[in-house]
């Protein structure tokens, strides 16, 4: 089967690359290198002992997105490819609607010409907002609070609509909750382009002496320790959905929006313990004001991607912060330091 996968160079498309390929699957990786190094999907080459082929392009580009339909033929499309800097999307909210929105409805025409009818969507935790109830289930209310999570749910609208209009085809919304976590090799990982904004990154960099403390946004939360309490997810568990929804995807017609978390919250504070104890470094941190838009509480309600994928999250968070911190002290600069 032929995966084309947008935005493979990125952070969770390596990782699902990398997992694709292991499993016999023939992948082109398109990419604009806009949040990534080409120097991640050489290491995916080496890590699969596999090759597999490369497109520099933009998903917003129809001509270059034909070429590559008219020359792969994919079966099945993972959409990774997106910007996804909440701050960003409040300063540049119209790069975000083009990039996003706009990519996402040139892929689906794409798609339909080339009869390429099954499509993954990175879609995020973010589509819900402030939490009516918890855990968040797939029916929780969707009300996201800035312009990157509007992108998200006006792609899932858009593709719903599609899926909706052409019965051949069918769709994945997967709705990640906080990604975190490396491949345990250490050779592919996060590897953010600016000072980090999410909290996993930013303890690694504190660990390995290139950020001088981390910044803990409020101890005052109604949550156990007072600090903002989230549903972290092994990157390796997240590329294991893409999987399970692609062979979804396959059986399946219509569209199914699903949540890929663990249904289990971590504070910061108790994130910070665990980073510790799996990087034996201590983390200089001290408490500030709480981050603008930011929740007390977000898990999953994760029965459903069990009921229709068969998936659920196999790592602990003593998981998460051991290959982070294999990934981050193994590559202290990253993939171009
Ligand atoms: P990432 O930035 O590491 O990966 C995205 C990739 O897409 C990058 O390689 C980037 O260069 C590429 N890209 C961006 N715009 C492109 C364009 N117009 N054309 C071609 N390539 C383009 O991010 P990630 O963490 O791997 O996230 C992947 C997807 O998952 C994104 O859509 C993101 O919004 C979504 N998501 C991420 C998180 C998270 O916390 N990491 C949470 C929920 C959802
Ligand atoms: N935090 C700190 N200090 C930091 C960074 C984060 O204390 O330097 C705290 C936050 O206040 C929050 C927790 O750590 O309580 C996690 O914050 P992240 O930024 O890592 O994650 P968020 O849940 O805030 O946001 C992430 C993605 C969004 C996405 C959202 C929901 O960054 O893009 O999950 O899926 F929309």
């Amino acid at each position: 089967m032929r995966v084309l996968v947008t935005g493979g160079a990125g952070y969770i498309g390596s990782h699902t690359v990398l997992k694709l390929l292991g499993q016999g699957y023939e992948v082109l990786v398109l990419d604009n290198y806009a949040n990534s190094s080409p120097q991640a999907l050489a290491r995916v080459k080496i890590l699969a002992q596999r090759g597999f082929d490369i497109r520099e392009g933009d998903v917003c580009d129809a001509a270059f997105l034909n070429d590559v339909f008219a020359d792969f033929r994919p079966d099945a499309v993972i959409h990774f490819a997106g910007l996804k800097a909440v701050g960003e999307s409040n300063q540049e909210p119209l790069h975000y609607y083009k990039k996003n929105v706009s990519g996402s409805i040139t892929l689906l025409e794409c798609m339909q010409a080339h009869d390429c009818r099954q499509i993954v969507f990175s879609s995020s935790a973010t589509v819900y907002g402030e939490a009516e109830y918890l855990p968040y289930d797939e029916a929780h209310p969707l009300q996201p609070t800035n312009p990157y999570g509007r992108t998200k749910l006006f792609v899932e609208e858009i593709i719903r609509d599609w899926a909706k209009s052409w019965p051949a085809a069918s769709a994945v919304l997967l709705r990640y909750f906080n990604p975190v976590g490396a491949d345990p090799s250490g050779l592919i990982g996060e590897d953010p382009r600016a000072i980090p904004n999410n909290l996993v990154p930013y303890i690694a960099q504190v660990a390995v002496g290139r950020l001088d403390h981390l910044n803990v946004f409020g101890d005052d939360y109604d949550t156990r320790d007072g600090t903002g309490e989230r549903d972290y997810i092994h990157v390796e568990d997240l590329a294991d959905a893409h999987l399970a929804a692609v062979r979804y995807a396959q059986d399946h017609k219509g569209c199914e929006a699903i949540n890929i978390g663990t249904g289990h919250g971590t504070t910061v504070l108790e994130l910070l313990a665990a980073f510790e104890e799996a990087s034996g470094k201590k983390i200089a941190h001290q408490t500030v004001a709480k981050r603008e838009g930011d929740v007390a509480r977000s898990f999953a309600s994760v029965s459903k991607a069990y009921d229709l994928l068969g998936w659920r999250a196999e790592r602990d968070v003593a998981d998460m912060c051991r290959s982070t911190w294999n990934w981050q002290s193994n590559n202290p600069f990253g993939y171009d330091g």
